[in-house]
């Protein structure tokens, strides 16, 4: 498997994206102010991250998603710790993500890359989604703030 950046001839993984988020105009507008990268076996693409600057020395992973007949084999790490590397090689100082109150394996993933928690945005998805979203169970209201020293 290998990961790289999205070519400028290629057109984005739009259905792998939007499962991570489901906000088609959220994701066309990360695609456009971040890196898109793929990673691919076999010709195939088969997982996606976006690395969005946001502030000064601060980036962002802000939609990571693995094909679901793909998921469970690692690559979804391998990508949190591409981003990481990638982050770092071009100088930022700090990789941040976030996730629902809900999505327990996600919350597992990240803190198992080295991520730690640094805060809620109480009723994110309340106040950005129409939709209820309901995971594991759970009401997925609040946002999980994570982020990561990379100095
Ligand atoms: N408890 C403990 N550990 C868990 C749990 C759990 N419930 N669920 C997952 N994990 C661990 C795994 O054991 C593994 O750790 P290990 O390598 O130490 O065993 C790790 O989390 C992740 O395993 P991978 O196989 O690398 O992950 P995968 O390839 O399945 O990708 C991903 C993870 C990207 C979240 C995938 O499941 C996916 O695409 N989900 C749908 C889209 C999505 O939710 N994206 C994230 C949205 S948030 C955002 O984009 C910023």
């Amino acid at each position: 498997m290998v990961i790289r950046p999205l070519s400028n001839n290629e057109s984005p993984p739009m259905p792998l994206l939007l499962l991570a988020d489901p906000s088609e105009q959220l994701v066309l507008d990360y695609i456009q102010r971040g890196q898109c990268f793929v990673a691919e076996t076999e010709g195939n693409i088969v997982g996606v991250y976006v690395l969005l600057p946001t502030r000064p020395k601060t980036a962002e992973i802000v939609n990571i998603a693995v094909m679901p007949e793909h998921q469970g084999k690692g690559i979804g790490k391998q990508l949190v710790q591409h981003a990481i590397e990638t982050a770092k090689q071009q100088g930022y100082q700090t990789i941040e993500i976030g996730t629902g109150n809900s999505s327990i394996g996600q919350l597992a993933l990240y803190q198992k890359c080295g991520f730690r928690i640094t805060g809620i945005d109480k009723d994110f998805f309340v106040r950005h989604y129409e939709e209820p979203i309901l995971e594991n169970g759970i009401p997925c209201r609040d946002m999980i703030r994570l982020a990561q020293d990379l100095s």
